[in-house]
């Protein structure tokens, strides 16, 4: 039901990270001296029995269900199912899945958001194992163009997680997660970039304390909605194209690539602006006093199109405020968040046990 993927490290405590991503929700945790990483769609859909068969059709339904090992709950007598498995079954009536979030935060159109997400959170990351396990998970940074505030997100969250026994939880925003897993080495100081489905999250670090952070409320979904309103095809039709391996921003030929493209490069700009402009308005006392060159690394799904880096560098080259080593990809660009999580979490975990 989870996708899963390893990477090797030693531990005593349990240490887990959790990022819940508008596309994905992802877990990190050391398993057997390994981190490993599991990962599931972020996504729901509620089977109405009426769409194929006429009354009993919702023991009909939830049997069919059970033979087929799809992972669902029943909420008010209804049947939601969850995850992957969603989608197999929207295809299935051709209809559309749901999201419990948009845009980065718990979708508030869709009232049963919270159960589901707490269903999903409960399959990637289970319940706690022991009072001492620490929990990190993230949220974004507050949004600089929507007219939301994140706390309502951070509270609901936060009440998942106790219900699931865990009692040591804490919160990191999702730019700062990719720092901490990618720069270590750097002394935790440069600029954390995750571009999602929902939202793009930056972050300015210094030893690992943000100088400034922020969201930008377009991703992955904003892309898609935009290229296919303007090419008349359907949502899916242009995520399937833009997530095609061999499809480059630098190479666009056909017009919904290049449609692609263009939204692309809107966003990119965006970013880059939106970070000059902060920065500009940042009093000069809150700025580190230095002149070290540093990386910028970045995340996240939108990160995976062809050329993006490239742009990305030739973006920042000239006229950025901070002056830049490098920009490069995490080493797992799609959890990356939840291994900076993770290892917020065992730094925490060392700490508590005197190393
Ligand atoms: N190979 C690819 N090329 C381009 N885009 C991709 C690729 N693979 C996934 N994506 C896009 O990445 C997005 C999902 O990325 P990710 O899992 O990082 O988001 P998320 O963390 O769930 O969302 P958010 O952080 O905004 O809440 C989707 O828009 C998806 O279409
Ligand atoms: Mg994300």
């Amino acid at each position: 039901m989870t996708d899963s993927k390893n990477i090797e490290t030693t531990t005593a405590h349990r240490a887990i990270g959790v990022d819940i991503g508008t596309g994905f929700i992802s877990c990190a945790e050391e398993e057997k001296g390994e981190v490993v990483f599991r990962k599931i769609r972020d996504a729901f859909f509620k089977l109405n029995p009426s769409k194929f068969l006429e009354g009993s059709a919702n023991q009909f339904g939830e049997a069919m269900l059970k033979n087929s090992g799809a992972y669902y709950v029943k909420v008010d007598g209804t049947l939601h199912v969850l995850g992957d498995d969603a989608f197999k079954f929207a295809n299935l009536f051709h209809q559309e899945c749901l999201r419990p979030m948009s845009k980065g935060v718990l979708n508030p159109k869709q009232p049963v958001s919270n159960i589901m997400v707490s269903e999903l959170v409960k399959a990637v990351a289970g319940q706690a194992r022991s009072p001492d396990d620490v929990l990190y998970y993230c949220v974004p940074a507050e949004p600089i163009d929507a007219d939301f505030d994140i706390e309502y997100h951070k509270q609901i969250l936060s009440g998942v997680f106790s219900e699931l026994g865990y009692q040591n939880i804490n919160v990191m925003t999702e730019g700062l997660a990719v720092v901490y897993s990618e720069l270590a080495d750097n002394m935790y100081t440069g600029i954390g970039m995750s571009f999602g489905a929902g939202m793009c999250n930056i972050v300015y670090a210094f030893m690992g304390i943000p100088v400034f952070a922020f969201s930008l409320s377009k991703g992955g979904d904003w892309i898609d909605s935009h290229a296919a309103k303007h090419t008349d095809e359907t949502n899916n039709v242009v995520t399937a194209l833009k997530e095609k391996a061999d499809f480059s921003l630098s190479d666009a030929t056909n017009g919904i690539q290049r449609a692609i493209s263009i939204y692309y490069e809107s966003l990119l700009n965006y970013v880059v602006d939106q970070f000059k402009e902060l920065y500009e308005n940042t009093p000069k006392k809150k700025l580190p006093n230095v002149q070290q060159e540093m990386p910028i690394v970045v995340s996240g799904g939108t990160s995976l199109v062809g050329g993006f880096i490239d742009r990305l560098t030739e973006l920042t080259s000239q006229d950025f405020p901070v002056p830049i080593s490098e920009v490069k990809h995490a080493r797992e660009p799609l959890f990356a968040v939840a291994n900076g999580l993770y290892h917020a979490a065992k730094i925490s975990t060392d700490i508590g046990d005197g190393k």
